[in-house]
């Protein structure tokens, strides 16, 4: 069965917990919904992930269209949340609802995410009849104001303000949020204060959901690891045993063999 927005609610409320994890691509997104994932998201990570920049912030609208787009049709069961990249709602309401638009219309996602305490333009792009998450915490498109990927939320006051910001984006219309890299009982405190469904990433264990990013999970992408990101196999070592093999073989000669070959046959006439 098809997840809806309405799934997540109820979620939370039979206390069930559930995944998400990020695809940028057909191959990903199949797997993962094969899997039974009930959400997949097309984050920016999408840039670090499939386009080899350092952080998300190069990411554009077109790059996020033409990869949810990838993940839409590729999936049958799961909901499809498209990221809004860096820059795609910072001018004004309206750019924000047309870009949001787009992500449904040309990217085909069911729902949109949104970084930081936003609650004007959730309620502006709700009210167009497009679900949308929020994301609060560590919001990897504030990098530069943050100085780097740093733990949010450390004192009392800036647990309070998390909060805060979570229920005006609850009142907003936000059908869900994401809360990254605080300590876990600023999450657990977030998680009760509000009714939608809390995904955490690097938030500890008191969310109703958990997110990863899909190469870290599967141990696709090499270089530094965020200590949260536990891999749950190690293809990285995989596809290097396999391209070395399949090196060696052509080397060799013993590949191609008969058996990867056409045979010779020609046809009279
Ligand atoms: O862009 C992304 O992949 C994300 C997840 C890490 C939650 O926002």
């Amino acid at each position: 069965m098809p997840t809806t927005v309405e799934d997540l609610r109820r979620f939370k409320h039979e206390r069930r917990r559930f995944v998400m994890l990020t695809a940028y691509d057909c191959l990903l997104a199949r797997a993962f919904d094969e899997a039974g994932v009930p959400l997949i998201l097309v984050g920016d990570t999408l840039g670090i992930f499939a386009l080899g920049h350092e952080t998300t912030i190069p990411v554009t609208m077109d790059d996020m269209v033409h990869h949810c787009r990838a993940v839409s049709r590729s999936v049958g069961d799961a909901l499809v949340v498209g990221d809004l990249p860096f820059g795609s709602y910072h001018e004004s309401l309206a750019q924000g609802i047309h870009n949001a638009v787009r992500l449904v219309k040309e990217g085909g996602v069911a729902m949109v995410k949104l970084e930081g305490p936003e609650h004007e333009l959730i309620e502006a792009i709700s009210s167009k009849g497009v679900p949308v998450m929020g994301h609060l915490g560590l919001t990897p498109q504030s990098f530069h104001a943050m100085g780097g990927h740093r733990v949010q939320a450390r004192t009392e006051a800036a647990v309070a303000e998390l909060v805060d910001a979570a229920l005006r984006l609850e009142a907003a219309g936000a059908c869900s949020m994401v809360i990254e890299g605080v300590p876990t009982e600023a999450a657990r405190r977030v998680t009760e204060a509000v009714d939608v469904p809390t995904i955490g990433i690097g938030a500890g264990p008191h969310c109703d959901g958990q997110v990863l990013v899909g190469p870290e999970m599967l141990g696709l992408s090499t270089g530094r690891r965020p200590k949260f990101a536990k891999p749950y196999a190690d293809l990285a070592t995989a596809a290097v045993v396999a391209a070395k093999s399949f090196a060696d073989d052509v080397d060799s000669g013993s590949y191609p063999d008969a058996e990867h070959s056409y045979d010779w046959a020609i046809k009279a006439g």
